[in-house]
């Protein structure tokens, strides 16, 4: 047995130098990398760490914070941080990253057989759902940015939700501040210095930054002073209190607002919930009014806020923060900073909502409209350029209910065909993933917005809880497909989606009620839903959150465009509710069609199923019943109502006013306004004049030109109404007026003549019916024609809710009695000139052409037309006729 045994240590001994130097050489032998440290750069799940290789084949990162991957997430290597070179990577080492990381310092090996010319870029990396957690460059190349924006040297936590990261830049007396916090996009985060000296801490006289997010998910950093306990208000006389940007307190003087503004924004990001945003600040600001001086060395009082935030509206422009309700500890607090002594806060912060899309919830009837876009906020980068939008969103979360069908109308362009697909990645997947099943779509579902691409999909019992819609070319173009059970398609038969795809508007009609229920579709603190064309003089309900959590739902009347105009009103709501969906508000309730009482106004709030009900919407942060402020206002609203048709369940935007309906309003104005009854008292009230036949040019002129107008403006109505339809009022009076004009030239040209060719005096008879004719037809046309013009207003306004029908109506009105005032004035001189008899009577006689004998005086006064003046005029007009 012994002499086994020692052969056995005898060939042990052996052995051990060759397997030493075989793992050496594993190890790999290009150590110029060894001592490189670099920070790793972010892209998701709050990945921060620093990065140090230590021999050929391990490297060490120190201070890992990472929210768990998936099974399959590693340390990757490839050429670069994108989306193709990390597909085309390979794991570097073994151990996965399936465990949330609390700033710890690891050391990792690489993969047998790779050494560091292999790994141009260590990545974090999922190669399952290809996402990137975050990377460094390993390369000795000092150009190289080792420095990542969302590393710091210390750090402190504030409160549970809220951390300071900070770097001090001795050299430049600047601060680096990192504000970090597990609250939703439409919250900003301020943090500052309290001002010092005060004996207990107070946010007056504070030098805050507040930061946060625009709509647009831009981040951005200001430099504020606070004054007062209160929002940022400008007072009458101009003085500013609040919490303000320091440029308000210095308007006016610009050399002054350039000077005051000291925070400079340095990056900022959105990822798992959490907002990030860097900041550069002086220590000790040129600004002393409204900066306080930073003493690198000494303990200062420091104080934060978290709160939502009031986009800019027509009041100010600046996204300014709303007062924060809850407790302090919470939304607001003070600490003791030093920022010389270095601290360190513990693990990545973990928002509950990581979530942070934009939802779209897909209805029964309602088509989600697929296109293609730049991609800004990709849930999951590495992303590529071009996304998938749906319904204007970008790479939503889609939400369907199973049972219900979804149609996509599928206009994303050639090159991106939809599918519904298990695979997450998506783009071709089955040609690496045999397991992939395809719902719907495919290679023929592809469109452009002239000629979309129908796709109707059922998700059934059987359909996973989470799928995706992808491009069957490119990966990563979509997102995730959420599929749940039931919701409110189930329990409202009709579904519309509002103006700009923002509000789903469902009702359904239950004898004399109707239930309603309204959805919006982004993250605000109230929608408001109204009845009518506009904001003012619109019925409108309102569903808020309020700061305890519970939802409310109220209804109100508008007549004015600022809070003072919106009053709440005591209609009959049941069942009313209202709750928050991820951010986006739902509230739904039930209301007789028509209101039991009379006197109040919303007692005319009827709803007439029969006629389309125009509804607009609002949405904005903060909403409270009773007093409203001007922080009620909303920032986002409907740009135009949808006419809802509550019987059949569809709805239709309102029209814009097309500029070639205006044009034909304006040429039927220039017709039937001013030319046809200018040329009727040429012909009445200029007979008398010297000139000659100057009447009858004008006459003739004015009436022709009427025509033409008359003809285009026609022309231009049905070319852009694409056809003729007698439906209207407007258009059925309007042609009356207009077969009434054209029967004039007709008519003028088969008048009876007086003389005959040989100059004999022909009967008068056919003569004064044609002048009667004449002149009967010609004024009911002017008549007609006028009411044509207010008709064509009427349908301005019924057609397309114009707010500013009734001045046009008034305009026309005025015209309409200012014409007849003249006319009045004119027949009043006239009959003067009649009953004076002498001189001017006289003096027309004995011009050749002129007479007195009108058709009016005709009319009038019958008994005058044998007068012996007809001859003159005739003769005068013969040889017009040609
Ligand atoms: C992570 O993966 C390892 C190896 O596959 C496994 O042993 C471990 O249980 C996983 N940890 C978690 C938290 O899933
Ligand atoms: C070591 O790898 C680097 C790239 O990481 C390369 O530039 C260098 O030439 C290699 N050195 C040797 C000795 O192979
Ligand atoms: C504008 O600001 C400058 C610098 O603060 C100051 O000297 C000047 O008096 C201010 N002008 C006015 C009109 O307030
Ligand atoms: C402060 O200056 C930056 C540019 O340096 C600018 O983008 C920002 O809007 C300014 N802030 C205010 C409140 O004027
Ligand atoms: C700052 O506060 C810490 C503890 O709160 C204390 O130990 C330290 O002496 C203070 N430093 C100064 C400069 O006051
Ligand atoms: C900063 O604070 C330290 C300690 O409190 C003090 O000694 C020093 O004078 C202060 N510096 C300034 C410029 O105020
Ligand atoms: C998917 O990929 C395979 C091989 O990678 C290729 O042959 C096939 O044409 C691709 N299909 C589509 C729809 O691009
Ligand atoms: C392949 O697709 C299935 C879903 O069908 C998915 O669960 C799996 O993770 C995919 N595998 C890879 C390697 O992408
Ligand atoms: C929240 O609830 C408390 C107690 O129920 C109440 O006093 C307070 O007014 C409520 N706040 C709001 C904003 O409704
Ligand atoms: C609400 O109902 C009550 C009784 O049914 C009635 O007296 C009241 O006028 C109604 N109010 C409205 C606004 O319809």
């Amino acid at each position: 047995m012994a002499p086994l045994l020692l052969t056995l240590l005898l060939l042990l001994c052996l052995a051990s130098p060759p397997l030493a130097a075989a793992a050496a050489a594993a190890c790999g032998t290009n150590t110029s990398l060894v001592g490189y440290e670099a920070d790793l750069w972010m892209s998701q799940h709050q990945l921060r760490g620093r990065v140090e290789v230590l021999d050929g084949c391990s490297f060490r990162v120190a201070a890992l914070d990472l929210l768990a991957g998936s099974a399959s997430a590693r340390w990757w290597r490839a050429e670069g941080p994108d989306l193709d070179s990390l597909a085309r990577g390979a794991p570097a080492a073994g151990d996965p990253l399936n465990r949330t990381f609390l700033s710890e310092s690891l050391v990792f090996r690489l993969l047998p057989g790779v050494s560091w010319p292999l790994v141009p870029v260590l990545a974090a990396f999922d190669p399952l759902t290809s996402s990137l957690f975050g990377f460094v460059r390993l390369s000795n190349d000092s150009s190289a940015d080792s420095e990542a924006p969302t590393m710091f040297d210390s750090c402190a936590q504030l409160s549970p939700r809220l951390r300071v990261r900070w770097t001090l830049h001795g050299t430049s007396d600047s601060i680096d501040i990192g504000l970090e916090a597990a609250v939703g996009s439409e919250y900003y985060i301020a943090f500052g210095w309290a001002a010092p000296g005060a004996p207990e801490p107070s946010m007056i006289g504070a030098d805050v930054a507040v930061t946060g997010f625009t709509e647009d998910g831009l981040p951005f950093a200001d430099d504020y002073y606070v004054t007062k306990y209160s929002e940022c208000t400008v007072r009458a006389d101009g003085a500013v209190e609040g919490v303000c940007p320091d440029t308000i307190y210095e308007q006016g003087n610009d050399t002054a607002a350039g000077a005051v503004n000291n925070t400079r924004l340095v990056y900022g990001h959105r990822r798992d919930g959490v907002s990030f945003v860097r900041f550069s600040r002086p220590l000790v600001s040129p600004d002393k009014k409204y900066d306080v001086p930073v003493n690198a060395t000494a303990n200062m009082t420091v104080i934060w806020a978290i709160g939502l935030l009031r986009p800019p509206d027509s009041l100010q422009p600046y996204y300014l923060p709303l007062g924060h309700g809850a407790p302090a500890g919470t939304a607001f607090g003070f600490a003791t900073l030093n920022v010389s002594a270095s601290g360190g806060c513990v693990g990545p912060l973990d928002a509950e909502d990581k979530e942070d899309q934009d939802r779209i919830t897909a209805e029964r009837n309602t088509p989600l409209v697929v296109t293609a876009g730049p991609s800004l906020h990709y849930p999951n980068p590495p992303n590529p350029d071009k996304v998938l939008y749906i319904n204007k969103k970008e790479a939503p979360l889609l939400k369907v209910e199973r049972g219900v069908p979804v149609t996509f109308s599928v206009e994303a362009g050639h090159d991106a065909p939809l599918y519904i697909t298990s695979d997450a990645v998506g783009g071709n997947a089955t040609s690496r993933n045999a397991t992939e099943v395809v719902f719907a779509g495919g290679a023929r579902a592809e469109g452009v917005p002239a000629a979309p691409a129908e796709l109707v999909w059922l998700p059934d019992r059987n359909t996973p809880d989470v799928v995706y819609y992808q491009s069957l070319y490119d990966p990563k173009m979509g997102w995730k497909i959420q599929v749940v059970d039931g919701g409110l398609s189930d329990m409202y038969n009709n579904s519309v989606l509002l103006d700009d795809q923002q509000v789903t508007f469902f009702w359904t009609l239950s004898g004399d009620s109707i239930n309603i229920a309204a959805r919006g579709e982004r993250k605000s603190g109230y929608l408001a839903v109204g009845f009518g064309s506009a904001m003012v003089n619109s019925y409108a309900y309102v569903g808020w959150i309020d700061g305890n959590g519970t939802g409310h739902v109220a209804s109100y009347f508008i007549d004015g465009e600022d809070g003072a105009g919106v009053h709440e009103t005591s209609e009959n709501l049941t069942h009313t509710r209202c709750r928050s969906e991820n951010g986006a508000i739902v509230f739904e309730l039930t209301r007789p069609l028509s209101p039991s009482c009379s006197g109040r106004v919303e007692c005319r709030n009827i709803v007439d199923p029969t006629t389309p009900l125009r509804v607009i919407w609002a949405m904005g942060s903060q909403w409270s019943s009773g007093q409203l402020t001007v922080s009620n206002m909303h920032s986002i609203t409907s740009n135009r109502p949808v006419r809802v048709l509550l019987l059949a369940g569809t709805a239709e935007a309102e029209e814009e006013l097309r500029p070639v309906l205006a044009v034909h309003g304006f040429m039927m104005f220039v017709a039937w306004g001013l030319l046809v009854p200018g040329g009727i008292m040429a012909a009445r009230y200029l007979k008398h004049l010297k000139s000659g036949d100057l009447w009858f040019q004008a006459h003739t002129y004015l009436q022709s030109s009427a025509m033409a107008v008359m003809f285009l403006g026609l022309l231009f109505a049905i070319a852009e109404l694409r056809g003729f339809s007698f439906k209207s009022t407007h258009a059925k009076i309007g042609t009356a007026a207009f077969v009434l004009a054209c029967l004039q030239p007709i008519n003028a040209y088969l008048r009876p003549h007086l003389l005959a060719e040989n100059g004999e005096i022909l009967p008068m008879k056919n003569r004064v019916i044609w002048e009667y004719l004449h002149i009967i037809t010609g004024r009911s046309a002017v008549v007609v024609g006028a009411i044509a013009l207010f008709t064509g207003l009427q349908h301005l306004g019924d057609r397309y809710g114009s707010k500013n029908i009734k001045g046009l109506t008034c305009g026309l009105i005025l015209w309409v009695v200012g014409v007849t005032l003249v006319v009045v004035y004119l027949e009043f001189m006239a009959a003067r000139r009649r009953r004076g008899g002498g001189a001017d009577d006289l003096s027309g006689k004995w011009v050749l052409g002129n007479t007195d004998e009108d058709d009016s005086v005709d009319l009038l006064q019958s008994t005058k037309m044998e007068s012996d003046s007809i001859e003159p005029m005739e003769m005068q007009l013969e040889p017009l006729k040609g």
